[in-house]
């Protein structure tokens, strides 16, 4: 039998023991041995819960309890999750966690730890949600070159994009209704802003490599600028808008980025909508792939870290992923990734038009009917010449209302 430590009580800790308890025997039969729960560590008390005599409130009953051989880590944040993770693998417990902050923030020490002490670190939730992503990414993908990781990571922003295309909602009021719902926190600035989405690519893009992302160097816009006027664009065009965190190899060089970008219908990530989550993986053999589904929730992400937990019990003596090493990837400027940019300008179309063509070359246009601005949508073009061109335009008195880069 092995015995599991679960740390903070939530949604996905409490979805963690709820299938522990109810897929007990088919746990034990593909394990070929029994998974209890000895310890729930969390501030509160849980009276009426199948738990309630196993909840402890000191962190110290758990790392020093040899008969704790996995520790699931489901509190969030670095503090104190950091250093009772540490803890633990030093003391030669293995942790399973979905804290995606944890993970981007001190992976490469936390790895090279469950490495030494020949234990394991996992982390299949903290990306996805419940999407198997991370153990495909290092396992089955392993003779894979990757050469672009772009997923829709953060159910909350899809849910509002989603409701913005779809229903042609402010981008105040669609954030609304996903707090209503309880998707987006009341502070959301992590989902709107995209550092949630930041971190989760920088955790892919470290494990498809095996070199550390610092998840600071990664180029990060969020959607609070994407508005419904875009989206009435987007309409006319037969395209939309999502957030997508991406890495790529271009020319030898590596690039990470989160962003809003135009995407046609044609795109694969394009039907993934409301709070769902889809990842597409491109290997230099296996060529396109995608992956599908819960992003979030307890039972999704309780599922992974089940998984995980699993996989940890049956490794006992043994760290399956060794993970990244502590040599960094060397990220190049966004200045020099290529895209399209989707431009609205203020203004009739008549009355400039030939200047914007004069600086662009010849770019398609968009007219929505009584609007005083029109919309064109670019070549191909460094980010840098980009900058560069858009200066030109506002030199010549052009008022640029709105850039989104475009995919299509
Ligand atoms: N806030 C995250 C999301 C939760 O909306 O996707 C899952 O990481």
């Amino acid at each position: 039998m092995k015995n599991v430590a679960v740390m903070g009580y939530g949604t996905v800790g409490s979805g963690v023991v709820e299938i522990l308890l109810n897929n007990k025997e088919q746990i034990a039969k593909k394990n070929k041995e029994e998974i209890a729960v000895k310890y729930v560590l969390d501030l509160r008390e849980f009276p009426d819960s199948p738990i309630a005599d196993k909840v402890v409130h000191d962190f110290d009953t758990i790392v020093n309890d040899p008969e704790v051989d996995i520790v699931v880590e489901t509190m969030g944040g670095t503090k104190p999750s950091y250093s009772f993770v540490k803890a633990c693998l030093e003391a030669g417990k293995s942790v399973a966690t979905s804290n995606k902050a944890l993970v981007a923030a001190h992976g490469t020490e936390l790895l090279q730890i469950a490495a030494e002490k020949k234990v394991n670190f996992l982390f299949e939730a903290s990306v996805g949600g419940g999407i198997p992503i991370i153990r495909p990414l290092y396992q089955s993908l392993a003779d894979e070159e990757i050469e672009e990781i772009t997923g829709i990571l953060n159910g909350t922003t899809n849910y509002i994009l989603t409701k913005m295309s779809r229903d042609g909602e402010s981008f105040e009021a669609a954030l609304k209704e996903a707090q209503e719902k309880g998707y987006a926190e009341r502070n959301p600035e992590a989902d709107v802003e995209g550092y949630d989405t930041c971190r989760k690519i920088a955790i892919l893009t470290a494990v498809a490599t095996g070199k550390e992302v610092n998840y600071e160097d990664i180029y990060t816009e969020g959607i609070t600028g994407i508005t419904d006027v875009d989206f009435r664009y987007a309409k006319k065009m037969g395209t939309s808008v999502k957030l997508f965190g991406s890495s790529r190899i271009q020319d030898g060089k590596a690039f990470a980025w989160v962003a809003p970008v135009m995407i046609s219908t044609e795109h694969p990530l394009y039907a993934v909508n409301d709070v769902y989550n889809g990842i597409l993986v491109k290997g230099n053999n296996l060529g396109v792939s995608m992956f599908y589904g819960s992003g979030a929730g307890k039972l999704p992400t309780a599922s992974a870290v089940v998984a995980d937990i699993m996989d940890a019990a049956k490794n006992a003596d043994r760290t399956v992923y060794e993970g990244w090493t502590a040599e960094k990837l060397e990220l190049s400027s966004m200045k020099e990734a290529e895209h399209r940019y989707f431009v609205r300008i203020a203004g009739d179309k008549e009355h400039s038009f030939q200047m914007v063509k004069a600086v662009l070359g010849e770019v398609e246009s968009i007219v929505l009917e009584g609007e005083k601005e029109y919309a064109v949508l670019s070549a191909k073009t460094k980010e840098g010449e980009w900058d560069q061109k858009k200066a030109e335009l506002q030199e010549k008195g052009l008022q640029i209302l709105q850039v989104i880069r475009a995919e299509i």
